[in-house]
């Protein structure tokens, strides 16, 4: 079989065959959906291949969890969706000898070069949307099959690692992940469709589906209760089981088009923005060996399912999840899905009352300890475009990281990053002088700063993104 992607198939042949010579490996991943889908990938494939491992998370790769991860005594450690950001770093542990890293990663990498490293960046491939860390890890898993071993059934994870890490944010997967996409589909894990965008089809009421659509933001229906409800009533379905409201998947293609038109209409009328209308339908991705109605069968709600585990420190559960288990682990995961989805309503609801301050060329809150650090990043992406919050200009945002640090997470839009943007490189330049660190993709990147230094940082961000987009 050919390999999915052949710009990395050397790469990923290289890392496999390092990681088959070793006795034992340490797998190190990112605590995000897309961290977890690469453990989650990754795992699998070694468990397979018949190679002994551990898995652990980390919320970032900086010198205190690289000195833990040293002082664990593993010959090879592989890092999966982190990694070549903080190379400059571990190579130096390489150099003395203290373990050799295998790096399957999509993020911006740093100066220093290793044997065993795939990432789509080393090869002109687009890093933050053509391929995710999971989809790395994918390309990794397939050089990983041996005889008798198809791990194709991996790319329906590898396929929810993109859509966590938003890299379908255009409408669809593309490159890389779209090669990925076509192999899950031959492999009968995957299915793709063109259908409604909004988040919630498989596990939402439909009013709630409605409402709670507020990137659509259309008039009357979006963030508001009873106009979604009389907007549903108004159109002569019977959208109601026993009482209870139906959910988007289990209507039949007749009704889904029904409310689409219905929608459609109601925007355009409402002079709901062409772009934002077009953005209403685009490719959704259904895991179709999972249970229908549960947030596992759409790989968008899979994903924040996910977020919701490993970003309050449970990347066990959320990645039981990913290695099958359907039982106590998603229970759990949905317990924590429910005060995930209260902490990022609060967290909006907190920086749309607060506003942002403006600066030339960002804008800018500090949420101190009202939002986890966590899951800032996430919040701030969600606020832009709200009233107060321009689309034009990146936004940056500061949460309590500990005592001394705070959180940075920076967000920006493609067609910023069309112009010139690249926030990996003014996260990276900014946080090192100030005696942080950052990283991460051109639309969206993050830092860690001394609190002390955060009016400095700021300054040194507003310049370097002015010269990028002057
Ligand atoms: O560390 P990792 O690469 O997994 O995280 C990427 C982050 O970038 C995610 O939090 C994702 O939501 C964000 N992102 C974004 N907008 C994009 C692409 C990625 O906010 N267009
Ligand atoms: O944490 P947040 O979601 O804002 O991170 C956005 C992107 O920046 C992620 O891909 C993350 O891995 C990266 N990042 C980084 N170095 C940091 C913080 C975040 O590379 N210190
Ligand atoms: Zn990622």
């Amino acid at each position: 079989m050919d390999p999915p992607v052949p710009e990395l198939a050397d790469r990923a042949a290289r890392c496999a065959d390092r990681l088959r010579a070793a006795d034992e490996v340490l797998l190190v991943s990112h605590i995000d959906a897309d961290g977890l889908t690469s453990a989650g990938v990754a795992a699998t494939a070694l468990e397979r291949a018949g190679i002994p491992f551990e898995a652990t998370f980390a919320k970032q790769l900086d010198s205190e969890e690289l000195e833990r991860i040293a002082a664990t005594g593993y010959d090879v450690v592989l890092f999966t969706d982190f990694g070549s950001g903080q190379l400059d770093s571990i190579a130096a542990y390489e150099e003395r000898g203290a373990f050799t890293p295998v790096i399957c990663d999509h993020h911006q990498p740093a100066e220093a070069e290793t044997e065993f490293h795939c990432n789509p960046l080393q090869e002109g491939l687009n890093g933050a949307s053509e391929l995710s860390g999971a989809g790395t890890s994918y390309l990794l898993a397939r050089a990983l099959e041996g005889e008798g071993v198809d791990n194709r059934d991996l790319a329906a994870l590898a396929v929810v690692g993109a859509v966590g890490d938003m890299q379908a944010s255009d409408g669809e997967l593309e490159g890389a992940n779209a090669a990925i996409v076509e192999e899950g589909v031959a492999a009968g894990v995957l299915d793709t469709g063109a259908d409604l965008t909004l988040y919630g089809t498989q596990t939402r009421p439909l009013p709630k589906l409605l409402e709670y659509a507020s990137d659509a933001a259309i008039p009357g229906i979006s963030n508001d209760a009873n106009g979604a409800i009389r907007f549903l009533d108004g159109l002569g379905l019977d959208l109601r089981d026993g009482g209870e409201w139906r959910c988007w998947a289990d209507l039949n293609d007749e009704e889904k088009r029904t409310i689409t038109n219905a929608l459609v209409r109601r925007a355009v009328s409402r002079g709901v923005p062409a772009d934002r209308i077009d953005g209403l339908i685009g490719t959704t991705y259904t895991l179709v060996r999972e249970e229908p109605g549960t947030e596992l069968r759409d790989a968008s709600e899979f994903s924040t399912l996910l977020n919701a585990t490993a970003r309050y420190d449970r990347g066990d559960v959320g990645l039981a999840i990913c290695l099958g288990d359907r039982g106590p682990a998603l229970e759990e995961a949905r317990r924590l899905l429910r005060s995930h989805r209260r902490n990022l309503s609060e967290g909006l609801r907190w920086v749309k009352e607060t506003g942002v301050e403006s600066e030339e060329h960002l804008q800018w809150f500090d949420a101190g300890d009202r939002i986890p650090e966590t899951i800032v990043g996430i919040v701030a992406g969600m606020a832009v475009g709200s009233a107060g919050i321009d689309r034009g200009k990146p936004i940056v945002a500061f949460a309590e990281k500990n005592e001394d640090d705070a959180k940075v997470s920076a967000r920006g839009t493609h067609t910023l990053v069309r112009q010139g943007l690249n926030l990996s490189a003014v996260m990276g330049a900014a946080a090192s002088a100030v005696d942080g660190e950052g990283g991460g993709h051109d639309v969206a990147a993050g830092a860690t700063v001394p609190k002390a230094a955060r009016g400095e940082f700021i300054d040194r961000v507003d310049r370097l993104i002015g010269e990028q987009l002057g």
